[in-house]
């Protein structure tokens, strides 16, 4: 069975979302807030660790019934079961979706081409368990009989951003092994982290899915280049492990294939952190910290797949961001984290959200008619207060952004706790009320400020508000909240591919980039520009002259 193909602004709901839209779009949300008193008790969901509070958006019980009939009008439910039932939804690859999978527990059944992956999952893991122990423990030794101090995690986009997300957020949990990450191409960045380490105690984790990324083999090859000033070839097995679906591959660089952690073409690589992928995030904080990342995110899966769309966070949150995309013509959406720990969040989500979802090509194979696709962006709070928030309150753009908090802190302590939730609290409410004409005067007052100085200064102190906001208050970051909340924007990627009626899991648009370079990197080589446009030709040329 195939994805269903219908395009959404056919449908019955669509075109009752827009005559919506069209009566809600100048209604203010202080207002609604004003008449109905139980907008939070109605518009929020409570499951397990995480309160989702959704009533700071400019919607009503009608916008949310007709965003539910979208949703159904475009079959999300048969697309859901489609999904985790293994079937191959990336249709442009011909693969199925199986995140979800890695994560399910080792009773569970998933076919792949008939074949039940749970068992050679539950090897992978049990394989990434007994060398995550015996790393950490010291037992497992490098070239000189010393134990492990260093992990380098070699990989780019998906075999990079997951893991160094993660591993920063769950620093709290960590134990003393330094995990460090290389990705870029950038010389000068393999450079910085070669100059921290030592080679007789650095383990070398090599991840790339299809084994033949340029960036990663670049710097493999100049650390493995810089290892053996040190160490004999034979030191190379001991130092060097690689996580990748090519095996062939992986063997010729020389890596025992007793330390290759396999891994699988239904994992797409954003969505590959729950795979061996991960294995740096279980050296880091321990295989059971890495199992419970896991369970939490299983726990959202079950979530996802079970719950009626009403009560359903994910399908909740695609929904909300559709009718912003679509409709108001909102751009972009922030993500806020109120914790120092989830700062690379924001850019884990920016390939997860943007390398799936930007697409124009409709699962009919014609351009679409209409906008795919956010752009997303964050930093924590309360940095990010004092660098962008001005754009989101004053600015000319509708900026939806999901606010995270946590109840409780991780070191306990109360003081810095309390002013960061307060921030927290402050801003999603400012972003609701703004301040009134009213408001000011009545400040200025206060403050003694009258006549034209007063009349100069009011228009620039005035916030509309009416700034929607997603609020998620999560009882306290652990591997397993964590692990929840990473599945929950997933399958909010998901519904919303599914809803733009595209393609979520290909990335064609990313390799037309990696071909040009290849062909231009021939060119530095022979130092000799090809014909290109005269901007390319004439910036090659000035390159090659001063390089
Ligand atoms: O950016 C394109 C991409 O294919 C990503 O989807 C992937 O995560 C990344 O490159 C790295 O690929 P690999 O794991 O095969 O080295």
């Amino acid at each position: 069975m195939t994805l269903p193909n219908i395009n959404p602004t056919s449908t019955k709901a669509w075109e009752k979302l827009n005559q919506h839209y069209a009566q809600l779009k100048h209604v203010s949300m202080t207002e609604m807030f004003a008449i109905d008193t139980s907008r939070a008790e109605k518009f929020h969901i409570q499951w397990n660790d995480f309160l989702v509070d959704y009533s700071k958006n400019i919607i009503n019980q009608e916008t949310l019934t007709l965003l539910q009939d979208l949703a159904k009008e475009v079959n999300l439910k048969s697309a859901i079961d489609s999904c985790f039932s293994g079937e191959n939804i990336n249709q442009t690859e011909d693969r199925a979706v199986l995140h979800t999978a890695l994560r399910a527990p080792q009773n569970a059944t998933v076919l792949v081409n008939g074949q039940n992956v749970l068992p050679e999952i539950f090897e992978v893991k049990n394989k990434i368990k007994g060398f995550s122990n015996e790393v950490i423990s010291g037992a497992r030794k490098g070239f000189t009989g010393k134990a492990f101090t260093d992990v380098v995690n070699i990989g780019i986009g998906g075999s990079d951003l997951g893991p160094a997300m993660v591993v920063e957020a769950l620093q709290f949990y960590k134990n003393h092994l330094n995990v460090h990450f290389v990705s870029n191409v950038d010389g000068d960045h393999v450079n910085e982290i070669i100059k921290k380490l030592n080679p007789e105690t650095t383990l070398f984790v090599i991840v790339s899915k299809t084994f033949t990324t340029q960036e990663t083999l670049t710097n493999s090859e100049t650390i493995r280049t810089w290892f053996l000033k040190s160490a004999k070839h034979e030191d190379v097995a001991k130092h060097f492990v690689a996580v990748s679906t090519n095996i062939q591959k992986v063997t010729d660089f020389g890596i025992n294939p007793n330390n290759i952690f396999p891994m699988w073409d239904w994992v797409g690589g954003r969505f590959s952190l729950w795979s061996a992928v991960g294995l740096s995030i279980s050296l880091a904080v321990g295989f059971d910290n890495f199992d419970d990342l896991l369970k939490g995110a299983n726990e959202m899966d079950e979530h996802f797949k079970t719950t009626d769309f009403e009560e359903n966070i994910p399908v909740v949150l695609a929904l909300l961001s559709i009718w912003y995309n679509n409709f108001f013509g909102a751009e972009s959406e922030a993500l806020i984290p109120y914790t120092q720990y989830l700062q690379k969040l924001a850019p884990y989500l920016q390939q997860g959200i943007m390398e799936s979802n930007g697409k124009s090509v409709g699962r009919d194979g014609k351009p679409v008619n209409y906008q795919t696709g956010t752009i997303i962006w964050g930093e924590p709070g309360t940095n990010s207060q004092h660098a962008f928030f001005q754009l989101i309150h004053q600015g000319t753009k509708l900026i939806p952004t999901d606010f995270i908090g946590f109840v409780k802190p991780l070191y306990g302590n109360q003081d810095h706790h309390d002013k960061l939730m307060s921030n927290f609290f402050a801003q999603t409410e400012a972003l609701l009320n703004g301040k009134t004409e009213a408001q000011v005067k009545a400040e200025f007052e206060k403050q003694n400020i009258s006549g034209e100085k007063a009349a100069f200064l009011l228009p620039f102190k005035v916030f509309t508000g009416n700034k929607p906001t997603n609020t998620f208050l999560i009882e306290k970051l652990t591997p397993k909240t964590l692990g929840s909340l990473i599945a929950l924007y997933e399958h909010k990627i998901f519904v919303q591919g599914i809803i733009w009626n595209i393609f979520s899991y290909d990335q064609w648009g990313v390799e037309l980039g990696k071909q040009l370079a290849n062909s231009i990197l021939d060119e530095i080589h022979d130092l000799k520009v090809k014909q290109h446009d005269s901007s390319t030709e004439f910036l090659l040329s000035h390159f090659l002259k001063n390089k």
